[in-house]
């Protein structure tokens, strides 16, 4: 039973947010997660937005291009993928003979949510000419109906990639597709999906933070919208901005995507100081615990449901034998691509 508190924020409202464990409860669920580990011969993958004790006990942590390459090469008999629903079946799609289990079969996401595969159907059947570049934040349906699949690691090169003479079709989440025409050139026909939490981040914030903060480098994940995307000094996924992060020589950051990433930043750059950017209230300032910038699919996953699903080996991500196969050709496509 995940144990929560209520917090009021500076507009009035109060929220639920996670208590985090008591230090010895946490370190007992993580003793017992690593011996279920060895006895399953298991590899835990955790998305970079995990909770830090999730990311603590995992054997990768990263983004979804960095969690799909591991998923593709493990030797592991048991995926335990710590992220959303969509990534634990991209895993599935990548080893169909292997048992992929996920701490919470409920941990969605908004842009997999704007794009049933009926629907995408018939807009593709309105132009036989349509090449349907997908990001990785979708069902498996509906990268059965896609050529190509991209993640925001790799979007612009998966683009750059399409034949010149396609009419590109990009799904689900308008704003990464209008950073990558942005940074392509290549027009494209853009679904009108977003990620709920990164719209959230407003300009008006960002602002105050600047002026905050003038040393600060401002990094933005490209699901933000274009006025946020405009005032960053870095636009990337969840890993480069931990690269970008690592090498530059600036020593304070703000950071414009879920908190859960802080932990690893901090970790991996120890000297150095994350600010994470508040959303609701301009009135806040960077690094008040206001938890309106994290995402609620991901944060679904604690460390109690990950032993239980190692102990249960449920719940499992199951599909048929057809979406699967069918899922597999743009997933693979794209890991040709962004290995080149
Ligand atoms: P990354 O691929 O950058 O990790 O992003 C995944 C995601 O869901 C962002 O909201
Ligand atoms: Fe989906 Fe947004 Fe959550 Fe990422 S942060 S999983 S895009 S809802």
């Amino acid at each position: 039973m995940v144990e929560t508190t209520e917090l009021p924020l500076a507009t009035g409202e109060r929220i639920r947010v996670r208590k985090p464990l008591p230090p010895a409860q946490a370190d007992a669920l993580s003793r017992e997660i690593l011996a279920l580990k060895k006895k399953l011969n298991a590899v835990i993958l955790a998305h970079n937005y995990q909770v830090p004790e999730i990311q603590d006990v995992a054997d990768y942590v990263g983004d979804s291009l960095g969690l799909a390459q591991q998923a593709a090469k493990t030797s592991a008999d048991v995926i335990v993928f710590c992220g959303v629903h969509f990534m634990a079946e991209t895993a599935k799609i990548l080893n169909p003979g292997k048992i992929v289990v996920l701490p919470d079969k409920d941990a969605g996401c908004s842009l997999e949510e704007s794009c049933p595969a009926d629907k995408l159907a018939a807009l593709q059947a309105t132009n036989p000419n349509f090449y349907t570049v997908t990001y990785i934040n979708c069902s498996a349906a509906v990268k059965a109906l896609s050529d190509v699949i991209c993640t925001s690691g790799n979007a612009v090169k998966i683009v750059n990639a399409v034949p010149k003479d396609k009419d590109i079709l990009f799904i689900p989440d308008e704003n990464l597709g209008s950073w990558v025409m942005e940074q392509t050139g290549r027009p494209m026909t853009l679904w009108k999906g977003n990620c709920y939490a990164h719209v959230e981040f407003q300009q008006e914030n960002i602002l105050r933070i600047k002026q905050a903060y003038p040393a600060a480098k401002i990094i933005v994940h490209p699901e933000s919208l274009r006025e946020v995307r405009a005032l960053a000094d870095a636009v990337c996924s969840t890993e480069k901005m931990i690269t970008y992060c690592k090498e530059s020589p600036a020593r304070q950051f703000v950071i414009v995507t879920e908190a859960g990433i802080i932990h690893r930043m901090k970790k991996e750059c120890p000297d150095k100081e994350f600010l994470c950017a508040p959303v609701y209230d301009v009135n806040r300032m960077p690094g008040d615990s206001c938890r309106c910038n994290e995402c609620k699919f991901m944060k679904m996953n604690t460390l109690e449901k990950l032993r239980d699903c190692m102990l249960k080996l449920a719940p499992r991500v199951e599909m048929d034998r057809a979406t699967l196969d069918r899922a597999r050709l743009p997933i693979e496509r794209m890991l040709e691509i962004s290995a080149r």
